[in-house]
């Protein structure tokens, strides 16, 4: 099992490349209250951009994003269910008012659903697991590339998981949401290219 900082530490060359160049920018990170989103925002923020957090729990997003700001840096934050298509808006809405812009989306949240076979898989836990992984990607994706597109710059980041390439039992909705996010990175990868925007996934394993 890796921690979030080792994580960090295994994709360490390539997220270097990131960090030389998030001074002075603008990262929206949801899912940030806790576990890896929190340490992507407080990596971010440590490497001079401004981050805004999203989740559900307040309580998380606030000691987060006070724990930035004692450290010296700039953070803000607004509660949101990103399984709900007008949280999505409110979110993108909130992020633009504090910080003036998003030059950085990463897609983040998200959570395993029920821990068991197909047959027994509740349809609206499906839904649920679905729309806070591959659903609010696609709708925070859509809302920041306009911009991003305007200014010929930008940069989306979705986390998939291990569970889109390999067949682990009992996690249905996670696999078939987590695979969606790596059809749909390919699919706004290219459409994002000749427009200044990257747009990557990355697969971890199991990080504690
Ligand atoms: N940990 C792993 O082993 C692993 C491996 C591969 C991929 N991943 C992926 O990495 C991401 C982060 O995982 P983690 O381990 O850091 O999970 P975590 O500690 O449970 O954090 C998940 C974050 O997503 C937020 N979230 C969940 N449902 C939400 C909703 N409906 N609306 C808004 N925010 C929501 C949670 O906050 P609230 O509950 O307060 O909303 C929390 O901040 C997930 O997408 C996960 O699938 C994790």
């Amino acid at each position: 099992m890796l921690s979030p900082v080792a994580l960090l530490h295994w994709f360490l060359p390539s997220i270097l490349m990131v960090l030389m160049l998030v001074k002075d920018h603008v990262a929206l990170v949801t899912g940030s209250g806790r576990g890896i989103g929190r340490a992507i925002a407080q990596l971010f923020a440590k490497e001079g951009a401004a981050v805004f957090l999203t989740a559900r729990t307040e309580k998380e997003l606030f000691s987060t994003t006070a724990e930035i700001s004692r450290n010296g840096g700039r953070a803000g934050y607004v509660t949101a269910d990103l399984s709900r298509e007008g949280d999505c808006t409110s979110v993108v809405a909130a992020a633009g008012e504090k910080f003036g812009k998003i030059d950085i989306l990463v897609n983040n949240a998200g959570h395993y659903g029920p821990v068991v076979p197909v047959e027994e898989y509740p349809l609206a836990e499906f839904d649920s697991v679905i729309a806070v992984h591959l659903r609010a990607a696609f709708l925070l994706s859509k809302l920041v590339l306009p911009e991003m597109y305007a200014r010929g710059s930008g940069v989306i980041l979705n986390m998939s998981s291990l569970s889109a390439k390999a067949a682990y039992s009992w996690g249905s909705a996670y696999a078939a949401a987590t695979a969606g996010m790596l059809g749909l990175t390919r699919v706004t990868a290219a459409e994002g290219a000749r427009k200044g925007v990257r747009v990557n996934a990355i697969c971890p394993g199991p990080v504690t």
